[in-house]
Parts: C-alpha cells; structure tokens; sequence
C-alpha cells in the first residue's frame, strides 16, 4: 500500500499538484486543509468565538465538530457533522477561520487521529502541513514541495488578474510572507520540512515538470 506525505507553504501549488499525481497513480487525495476549513465553518455555524480557544476546544470535545470525508468518482467531499460543506470550503470565511482554529492543539489532535484513520485503510497522498512531520512520521515517501515567494505571489497575482481583478504585486508578496511566518511559527505543529522529505522547488518549472519530478520520486521511494 502506497501513503505519499506532501507538505508545503501557501501558493506552491500542493493541492492542485497533488489531485493530479495522485490521479496518475491511481490512490486517494486528502486535502487536510480541508478539513480544517470544515472545522472552522462548524466553529462559526455554532456561534463559537474561533479566537476564544477554550470554547472551540469544548466545541470539540463535545463532537460537535465532527469532520468526515467521502469520495465520489474520486473527488473528495468533505463534511462536518454530517452536512456536505464540500461548495463552502474554499470561501475566504473558511479560509480565515482555518487558520485561525489550526493553530488550537485539541483541533489537531482531532484533526490528526480522523487523518490517520482515513489513511490507514487505503493507499493515500496526503497534503497538508504536518503531514511528513506529524501525521504519516513513516510515510515512505514525503515531499516537501516550495517555490520562493516571489513566484508564489506572481502565480497568486495571475490567478486574480484572470479573475478580473488588478492586485498589486507587493501587497500579495507581503500576505505570502505574513502567511509562511504563522504556518511555520505557530506552537503546535508548525510547517517544517521533514528530515526525510525530498524538496521540490517549482519556482522555474512547469506545472507538467512539477508532476514529473513527484511521480519521479515515487517510483525511486516506493520499493513494493
Ligand atoms: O491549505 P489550506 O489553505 O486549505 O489550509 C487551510 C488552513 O489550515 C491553513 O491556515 C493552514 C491550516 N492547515 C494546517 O494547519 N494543517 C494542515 N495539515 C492543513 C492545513
């Protein structure tokens, strides 16, 4: 059974590249990210402060923030307590009360155990933040996949001008920056690169050669 780790910051493209090699290699994709914007909706909908940790932390225990995932032809959708949040997951309010609640150590324990499970009973590529480093310690392979900020925050800039919209470059390159400082500076879990993990840096290469030099690694990692 095949359980590929793949971490990374904020715009390097993880989800994206990691649906399309899992899709070659025929396994599952985990987007953990969106199980925690799957937390952070529940959060709201119940009323909860997300900043006040205490009462997310009841909010947990108490389970009701129970986060499930199906697939279906493949696509993961994502639930909490029992409700498809599947169109709601990429919404800027999800976004910002993920990484508010991800910092609060009861919602990663939770978070982490319901990880393991999923992929304990099935061959998996999972992406998140901690995966090589906490979640699959002994996934036997683990990317870490990066590209500089710059072109992290140019590809961002691309995407709003498709989009319509007319960003200024600066101000993306400084969000990219505040977001990498509180991934990798939080207390609990913080993003680092396993010791383990093979760095991929797409920063000069396409989204094509990106998939290439992952399922590249697979094929040199995975023995069986
Ligand atoms: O990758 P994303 O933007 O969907 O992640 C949403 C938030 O959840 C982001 O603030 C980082 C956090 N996260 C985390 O702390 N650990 C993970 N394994 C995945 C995401």
């Amino acid at each position: 059974m095949i359980t590929i780790a793949m971490d990374g910051p904020v715009g390097a493209g993880k989800s994206t590249i990691a649906d399309e090699v899992a899709k070659r290699l025929n396994i599952l994709h985990l987007d953990t990210g969106a199980m925690y914007r799957a937390v952070g909706l529940a959060v709201n909908k119940a009323g909860v402060d997300m900043h006040d940790e205490a009462a997310v932390t009841a909010l947990c225990e108490a389970g009701k923030a129970h986060v499930d995932v199906k697939y279906e032809d493949g696509a993961q959708k994502t639930f909490v307590n029992g409700e498809d949040v599947t169109p709601f997951i990429r919404t800027q309010e999800a976004g910002t009360a993920a990484s508010c609640i991800s910092r609060y150590a009861a919602v990663r324990r939770m978070l982490v155990a319901r990880q393991r499970e999923i992929a304990a009973t099935q061959p998996m590529l999972m992406d998140g933040r901690d995966i090589g480093t906490v979640v699959l310690k002994d996934a036997p392979v683990k990317i870490y996949l990066t590209a500089s900020a710059e072109a992290r925050a140019q590809r961002r800039m691309k995407q709003l001008q498709e989009k319509g919209e007319n960003p200024d470059f600066e101000e993306i390159l400084r969000e990219v920056n505040a977001r990498d400082y509180q991934d990798m500076n939080r207390e609990v879990d913080p993003l680092r690169c396993a010791e383990d993990a093979v760095v991929v840096d797409s920063s000069d290469i396409n989204f094509e050669e990106t998939v290439q030099a992952i399922l590249r690694i697979v094929e040199e990692k995975h023995v069986g």
